[in-house]
Protein backbone atom coordinates (compact mmCIF):
# COMPACT_ATOMS: atom_id res chain seq x y z
CA UNK A 1 0.00 0.00 0.00
CA UNK A 2 1.53 3.12 -1.23
CA UNK A 3 2.05 6.20 1.76
CA UNK A 4 -1.23 8.23 0.13
CA UNK A 5 -3.49 5.37 -0.01
CA UNK A 6 -2.93 4.74 3.43
CA UNK A 7 -3.23 8.64 4.42
CA UNK A 8 -6.44 8.74 2.57
CA UNK A 9 -7.59 5.67 4.51
CA UNK A 10 -6.55 7.41 7.77
CA UNK A 11 -8.30 10.28 6.60
CA UNK A 12 -11.50 8.53 6.24
CA UNK A 13 -11.30 6.44 8.96
CA UNK A 14 -9.06 6.97 11.67
CA UNK A 15 -6.27 4.11 11.84
CA UNK A 16 -8.25 1.25 10.22
CA UNK A 17 -7.38 -2.35 9.73
CA UNK A 18 -8.32 -2.28 5.93
CA UNK A 19 -6.85 -4.17 3.28
CA UNK A 20 -7.14 -2.76 0.05
CA UNK A 21 -5.84 -4.44 -3.56
CA UNK A 22 -2.36 -3.24 -4.87
CA UNK A 23 -3.70 -1.08 -8.11
CA UNK A 24 -5.44 1.49 -6.07
CA UNK A 25 -5.44 3.86 -8.53
CA UNK A 26 -6.01 8.12 -8.85
CA UNK A 27 -10.06 7.50 -9.44
CA UNK A 28 -9.70 5.74 -5.86
CA UNK A 29 -7.46 8.56 -4.43
CA UNK A 30 -9.61 11.28 -5.92
CA UNK A 31 -12.84 9.67 -4.15
CA UNK A 32 -11.42 9.12 -1.26
CA UNK A 33 -10.21 12.88 -1.10
CA UNK A 34 -13.95 14.04 -1.15
CA UNK A 35 -15.38 16.80 1.08
CA UNK A 36 -17.83 19.43 0.68
CA UNK A 37 -16.86 22.79 -0.03
CA UNK A 38 -18.87 25.62 1.44
CA UNK A 39 -16.59 28.73 0.75
CA UNK A 40 -15.83 29.78 -2.95
CA UNK A 41 -13.23 32.20 -4.47
CA UNK A 42 -14.58 34.93 -6.87
CA UNK A 43 -12.93 33.19 -9.93
CA UNK A 44 -14.84 32.14 -12.93
CA UNK A 45 -15.11 28.59 -14.33
CA UNK A 46 -13.54 27.73 -17.16
CA UNK A 47 -14.94 27.82 -20.43
CA UNK A 48 -16.67 24.46 -21.16
CA UNK A 49 -16.61 23.50 -17.67
CA UNK A 50 -20.61 23.19 -17.44
CA UNK A 51 -20.81 21.11 -20.73
CA UNK A 52 -17.98 18.13 -19.13
CA UNK A 53 -19.90 18.06 -16.33
CA UNK A 54 -22.84 17.45 -17.99
CA UNK A 55 -20.67 14.63 -20.14
CA UNK A 56 -19.90 13.29 -16.90
CA UNK A 57 -23.31 12.71 -15.59
CA UNK A 58 -24.58 11.97 -18.76
CA UNK A 59 -21.87 8.79 -18.61
CA UNK A 60 -24.03 7.73 -15.58
CA UNK A 61 -26.15 4.85 -15.65
CA UNK A 62 -29.62 5.40 -16.21
CA UNK A 63 -32.82 2.88 -15.25
CA UNK A 64 -33.66 0.95 -18.29
CA UNK A 65 -31.79 4.05 -20.23
CA UNK A 66 -35.23 6.28 -19.57
CA UNK A 67 -32.85 8.90 -18.56
CA UNK A 68 -35.69 10.27 -16.61
CA UNK A 69 -33.51 13.34 -15.23
CA UNK A 70 -32.70 17.23 -16.63
CA UNK A 71 -30.37 20.17 -14.80
CA UNK A 72 -30.91 23.46 -14.76
CA UNK A 73 -27.92 25.63 -14.77
CA UNK A 74 -27.86 28.89 -12.78
CA UNK A 75 -25.46 31.77 -13.05
CA UNK A 76 -27.41 34.35 -12.76
CA UNK A 77 -27.20 36.45 -9.53
CA UNK A 78 -30.44 37.40 -8.66
CA UNK A 79 -32.02 33.97 -9.77
CA UNK A 80 -29.53 32.61 -7.44
CA UNK A 81 -30.38 34.85 -4.53
CA UNK A 82 -34.05 33.85 -5.53
CA UNK A 83 -33.32 30.57 -4.68
CA UNK A 84 -31.08 30.58 -1.92
CA UNK A 85 -34.38 32.15 0.05
CA UNK A 86 -36.10 28.86 -0.89
CA UNK A 87 -33.22 27.10 0.59
CA UNK A 88 -32.41 28.61 4.02
CA UNK A 89 -30.45 31.55 2.79
CA UNK A 90 -27.40 29.65 2.63
CA UNK A 91 -24.46 32.01 1.88
CA UNK A 92 -22.53 29.66 -0.47
CA UNK A 93 -25.49 29.40 -3.25
CA UNK A 94 -25.16 33.27 -3.40
CA UNK A 95 -20.97 32.85 -3.80
CA UNK A 96 -20.49 29.85 -5.54
CA UNK A 97 -20.35 30.99 -9.56
CA UNK A 98 -23.02 28.14 -10.91
CA UNK A 99 -25.70 26.66 -8.80
CA UNK A 100 -26.82 23.24 -10.52
CA UNK A 101 -30.67 22.29 -9.93
CA UNK A 102 -30.83 18.12 -10.38
CA UNK A 103 -34.42 17.57 -11.24
CA UNK A 104 -36.29 14.16 -11.36
CA UNK A 105 -37.78 14.85 -14.75
CA UNK A 106 -40.77 12.58 -16.44
CA UNK A 107 -42.34 15.32 -18.20
CA UNK A 108 -40.03 14.60 -21.06
CA UNK A 109 -41.14 11.00 -21.45
CA UNK A 110 -44.91 12.06 -20.89
CA UNK A 111 -44.51 14.94 -23.90
CA UNK A 112 -43.14 11.77 -25.86
CA UNK A 113 -46.06 9.19 -24.91
CA UNK A 114 -48.17 12.64 -25.96
CA UNK A 115 -46.80 13.17 -29.33
CA UNK A 116 -47.73 9.18 -29.92
CA UNK A 117 -50.56 9.59 -28.41
CA UNK A 118 -50.55 6.62 -26.01
CA UNK A 119 -51.10 6.69 -22.08
CA UNK A 120 -48.28 6.17 -20.43
CA UNK A 121 -49.93 3.99 -17.68
CA UNK A 122 -46.92 3.03 -15.36
CA UNK A 123 -45.91 6.43 -15.36
CA UNK A 124 -47.86 7.57 -12.38
CA UNK A 125 -46.71 5.35 -9.64
CA UNK A 126 -44.04 6.18 -6.83
CA UNK A 127 -41.24 4.13 -8.79
CA UNK A 128 -41.31 6.49 -11.40
CA UNK A 129 -40.99 8.94 -8.89
CA UNK A 130 -38.12 6.86 -7.96
CA UNK A 131 -36.78 6.05 -10.94
CA UNK A 132 -36.50 9.85 -11.51
CA UNK A 133 -34.68 10.42 -8.48
CA UNK A 134 -32.34 7.88 -8.40
CA UNK A 135 -31.13 8.67 -11.84
CA UNK A 136 -30.44 12.36 -11.04
CA UNK A 137 -28.43 11.50 -7.89
CA UNK A 138 -26.31 8.90 -10.02
CA UNK A 139 -25.29 11.90 -12.48
CA UNK A 140 -25.35 14.58 -10.11
CA UNK A 141 -22.71 12.35 -8.36
CA UNK A 142 -21.20 11.65 -11.85
CA UNK A 143 -20.58 15.32 -11.90
CA UNK A 144 -19.07 16.02 -8.70
CA UNK A 145 -16.35 13.29 -9.46
CA UNK A 146 -15.71 14.71 -12.42
CA UNK A 147 -15.26 18.55 -10.82
CA UNK A 148 -13.14 17.58 -8.07
CA UNK A 149 -11.09 15.96 -10.82
CA UNK A 150 -10.73 19.12 -12.33
CA UNK A 151 -9.99 21.25 -8.91
CA UNK A 152 -13.40 22.36 -8.45
CA UNK A 153 -15.00 21.92 -5.71
CA UNK A 154 -18.99 21.38 -4.85
CA UNK A 155 -21.83 20.76 -2.03
CA UNK A 156 -25.29 19.77 -2.48
CA UNK A 157 -28.18 21.67 -1.16
CA UNK A 158 -30.88 19.25 -0.07
CA UNK A 159 -32.65 21.98 1.35
CA UNK A 160 -33.93 23.36 -2.31
CA UNK A 161 -36.75 20.52 -1.31
CA UNK A 162 -38.20 22.86 1.70
CA UNK A 163 -40.26 24.70 -1.11
CA UNK A 164 -40.33 22.93 -4.43
CA UNK A 165 -43.04 24.41 -5.70
CA UNK A 166 -41.66 27.84 -5.32
CA UNK A 167 -38.03 26.70 -7.01
CA UNK A 168 -40.52 25.08 -9.68
CA UNK A 169 -42.16 28.28 -10.59
CA UNK A 170 -39.00 30.02 -10.51
CA UNK A 171 -37.63 27.89 -13.27
CA UNK A 172 -40.34 27.02 -15.25
CA UNK A 173 -40.88 23.54 -14.17
CA UNK A 174 -43.22 22.22 -16.70
CA UNK A 175 -45.74 19.17 -14.39
CA UNK A 176 -43.64 15.80 -13.69
CA UNK A 177 -40.59 17.56 -12.75
CA UNK A 178 -39.12 18.12 -8.86
CA UNK A 179 -35.67 19.59 -7.63
CA UNK A 180 -33.66 16.54 -5.99
CA UNK A 181 -31.41 18.77 -4.96
CA UNK A 182 -29.22 22.01 -5.52
CA UNK A 183 -25.36 21.85 -6.38
CA UNK A 184 -23.21 24.65 -5.86
CA UNK A 185 -19.81 24.48 -7.96
CA UNK A 186 -16.75 27.18 -7.77
CA UNK A 187 -13.22 27.32 -6.87
CA UNK A 188 -12.61 26.17 -3.37
CA UNK A 189 -11.01 29.08 -1.52
CA UNK A 190 -7.67 28.46 -0.72
CA UNK A 191 -8.48 30.78 2.78
CA UNK A 192 -10.68 28.67 4.07
CA UNK A 193 -10.14 25.06 2.58
CA UNK A 194 -12.42 22.27 3.58
CA UNK A 195 -11.38 19.25 4.84
CA UNK A 196 -11.93 15.22 4.76
CA UNK A 197 -14.69 14.15 6.88
CA UNK A 198 -14.07 11.04 8.87
CA UNK A 199 -16.84 8.20 8.17
CA UNK A 200 -18.51 5.24 9.93
CA UNK A 201 -16.26 2.44 10.42
CA UNK A 202 -16.67 -0.12 7.62
CA UNK A 203 -17.95 -2.64 10.38
CA UNK A 204 -21.07 -0.59 10.86
CA UNK A 205 -21.88 -0.35 7.11
CA UNK A 206 -20.49 -3.23 5.35
CA UNK A 207 -22.60 -6.58 6.43
CA UNK A 208 -21.34 -10.32 4.61
CA UNK A 209 -23.90 -12.62 3.48
CA UNK A 210 -26.20 -11.80 5.88
CA UNK A 211 -27.52 -8.38 8.01
CA UNK A 212 -25.70 -8.47 10.74
CA UNK A 213 -25.52 -5.37 13.64
CA UNK A 214 -23.22 -7.15 15.89
CA UNK A 215 -20.27 -4.42 15.83
CA UNK A 216 -22.74 -1.77 15.38
CA UNK A 217 -22.85 -0.07 18.46
CA UNK A 218 -19.28 -0.37 18.98
CA UNK A 219 -18.54 1.31 15.41
CA UNK A 220 -20.43 4.11 16.25
CA UNK A 221 -19.27 4.56 19.76
CA UNK A 222 -15.63 4.83 18.17
CA UNK A 223 -17.30 7.36 15.62
CA UNK A 224 -18.70 9.81 17.88
CA UNK A 225 -14.93 9.86 19.53
CA UNK A 226 -13.65 10.64 15.90
CA UNK A 227 -16.47 12.62 14.65
CA UNK A 228 -16.18 15.04 17.72
CA UNK A 229 -12.45 15.45 17.53
CA UNK A 230 -12.62 16.57 13.90
CA UNK A 231 -15.12 19.50 14.63
CA UNK A 232 -13.00 20.15 17.53
CA UNK A 233 -10.00 20.62 15.34
CA UNK A 234 -12.47 22.76 12.52
CA UNK A 235 -13.20 24.76 15.67
CA UNK A 236 -16.87 23.75 15.38
CA UNK A 237 -18.67 22.50 18.49
CA UNK A 238 -17.66 19.38 19.24
CA UNK A 239 -21.21 16.97 19.04
CA UNK A 240 -20.49 13.35 18.04
CA UNK A 241 -22.64 11.55 15.07
CA UNK A 242 -24.82 10.06 17.47
CA UNK A 243 -25.56 13.34 19.15
CA UNK A 244 -26.28 14.75 15.35
CA UNK A 245 -28.47 11.95 14.11
CA UNK A 246 -30.80 12.71 16.73
CA UNK A 247 -30.83 16.36 16.87
CA UNK A 248 -31.77 15.87 12.89
CA UNK A 249 -34.42 13.56 13.54
CA UNK A 250 -36.39 13.65 16.73
CA UNK A 251 -38.54 16.37 15.48
CA UNK A 252 -40.48 17.61 11.87
CA UNK A 253 -39.05 21.16 12.72
CA UNK A 254 -35.96 19.94 11.27
CA UNK A 255 -37.73 19.10 8.06
CA UNK A 256 -38.30 22.93 7.17
CA UNK A 257 -41.28 22.43 5.10
CA UNK A 258 -39.97 19.28 3.65
CA UNK A 259 -42.81 17.43 5.46
CA UNK A 260 -45.08 18.53 2.96
CA UNK A 261 -43.57 17.00 0.16
CA UNK A 262 -46.36 14.17 -0.72
CA UNK A 263 -48.82 16.97 -1.26
CA UNK A 264 -46.26 19.69 -3.10
CA UNK A 265 -45.17 16.23 -5.58
CA UNK A 266 -48.95 15.65 -6.10
CA UNK A 267 -49.33 19.59 -6.96
CA UNK A 268 -46.38 19.11 -9.38
CA UNK A 269 -48.35 16.66 -11.50
CA UNK A 270 -46.74 13.31 -10.05
CA UNK A 271 -49.08 10.45 -9.42
CA UNK A 272 -47.82 8.35 -6.26
CA UNK A 273 -49.47 5.49 -6.20
C1 LIG B 1 -28.47 15.05 -0.90
C2 LIG B 1 -27.59 15.95 -0.06
C3 LIG B 1 -28.07 17.15 0.41
C4 LIG B 1 -27.25 18.02 1.13
N1 LIG B 1 -27.72 19.26 1.50
C5 LIG B 1 -26.88 20.15 2.08
C6 LIG B 1 -27.33 21.48 2.33
O1 LIG B 1 -28.47 21.87 2.08
N2 LIG B 1 -26.41 22.35 2.86
C7 LIG B 1 -25.11 21.98 3.13
O2 LIG B 1 -24.35 22.84 3.59
N3 LIG B 1 -24.69 20.72 2.92
C8 LIG B 1 -25.53 19.80 2.37
N4 LIG B 1 -25.08 18.54 2.08
C9 LIG B 1 -23.69 18.17 2.35
C10 LIG B 1 -23.56 17.21 3.53
O3 LIG B 1 -23.76 17.92 4.72
C11 LIG B 1 -22.16 16.57 3.48
O4 LIG B 1 -22.04 15.80 2.31
C12 LIG B 1 -21.90 15.67 4.72
O5 LIG B 1 -21.85 16.44 5.89
C13 LIG B 1 -20.59 14.93 4.57
O6 LIG B 1 -19.52 15.84 4.41
P1 LIG B 1 -18.55 15.76 3.15
O7 LIG B 1 -19.40 15.87 1.89
O8 LIG B 1 -17.61 16.95 3.28
O9 LIG B 1 -17.83 14.47 3.22
C14 LIG B 1 -25.91 17.64 1.41
C15 LIG B 1 -25.44 16.39 0.98
C16 LIG B 1 -26.26 15.57 0.25
C17 LIG B 1 -25.72 14.23 -0.23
Amino acid sequence: MTDITQHRLATRYGQPDIEVPNNWGPVLDELLNHRSVRSFSEAPLPEGTIEALIAAAQSAASSSNLQVWSVVAVQDKARKARLAGFAGNQAHIHQAPLFLVWLADLSRVARLGARQQVELEALPYIESLLLGTIDAALAAQNAVVALESLGLGSVYIGAIRNDIEAVAQELDLPPQVYPVFGLCVGHPSVERPAQVKPRLPQAAVLHHEKYSVTHEASAIEQYDARLGAFYRQEGLKAAGWSEQVIARLRGVASLNGREHLVDELKRLGFGLR
